[in-house]
């Protein structure tokens, strides 16, 4: 595996032989088997692996959320050797947004709701790096995680408005055996709050239960959800959404689809999760 920081090189291996495919599965490293699962997807569809690890400082609306973020490079790295990845890429964040660096990418209406309007600017940080790393490293494909609907949903647009020459792949979220989805926040839970955080999974999968059930009024289920997690002490909650999956617009009465989604407070520790409900 090449481990390499500087655009030059990633560009020089990834045309060294034009004829192959190339996956790329972006992360900001703490590996954990979410993104492992999305290495082995790359893996199974592709020539060549490339990861890129990069903590991108202009997505993170908040310091001290970025200062905590966990740097693992070693054993990330040693983790990837394992799973066959060929080209390793942790640039600097000199290396990403140079002096005098002014150009962003901000994907419009998919991008306001949820995530977008409980962290402004997050977006913006996330489609400007991503598209950088699109243009550096060109892949054939590259990968994401169903954890981050809406990031998803933000790419997605972001690469059919801008042509992006590549196809996005999208693998199901990675759950602890409680339920609880792999997260690299994961580990700032305290023993308490790690058992408190199954608040998440356990509201969405309530809220699915009831779907299967015949329940399809999405103020219901909203409902059903926000309940469920104030009954947890330690949680506190951000949003609760029960949205239409293709606009993400907040649904109202009878719905025949819907991604459901929150972000909800354990302790400091902000986390997400999503289902989809529906054909
Ligand atoms: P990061 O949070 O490191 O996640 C990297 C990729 O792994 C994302 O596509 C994310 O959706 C996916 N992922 C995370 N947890 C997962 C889980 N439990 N199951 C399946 N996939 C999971 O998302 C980012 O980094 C950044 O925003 C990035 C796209 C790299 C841009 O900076």
């Amino acid at each position: 595996m090449y481990i390499v920081t500087a655009v030059e090189q990633v560009r020089a291996l990834r045309w060294d032989d034009p004829s192959l495919t190339w996956g790329l599965v972006p992360t900001m490293g703490a590996l954990h088997e979410g993104h492992l699962s999305l290495v082995r997807l790359a893996r199974a569809q592709n020539n060549r692996v490339g990861v890129s690890i990069f903590v991108n400082p202009i997505q993170f609306n908040n310091p001290d959320d970025l200062a905590a973020y966990p740097r693992t490079l070693e054993a990330d790295a040693a983790l990837l050797e394992k799973e066959g990845v060929d080209l390793l890429w942790a640039p600097t964040v000199e290396e990403m947004y140079p002096p005098g660096f002014q150009t962003y990418v901000s994907v419009e209406e998919i991008a306001q709701p949820l995530e977008g309007a409980a962290r402004p600017g997050h977006f913006r940080g996330v489609a400007t790096v991503v598209a950088k790393l699109f243009n550096v490293f060109q892949p054939t494909r590259a990968y994401f995680g169903q954890k981050d609907a809406q990031q998803v949903a933000v790419i997605r647009q972001m690469a059919r408005d801008l042509a992006f020459n590549l196809e996005i792949v999208v693998g199901p979220t990675v759950r602890e055996p409680d339920g609880l989805a792999m997260s690299s926040r994961n580990v700032r839970l305290n023993p308490q709050q790690r058992i408190a955080a199954r608040v998440l999974f356990g509201a969405l999968f309530g809220a699915s239960e009831a779907w299967q059930h015949g329940e399809r009024d999405a103020d219901a289920l909203r409902d059903l959800m926000t309940r469920f997690v104030e009954a947890e002490p330690l949680a506190r909650i951000d949003y609760v959404s029960v949205a239409d999956p293709a606009t993400l617009q907040e649904l109202h009465g009878p719905a025949d689809r819907a991604l459901l989604s929150m972000a909800v407070f354990i302790g400091e520790t902000r986390l997400i999760d999503n289902m989809v409900v529906g054909p």
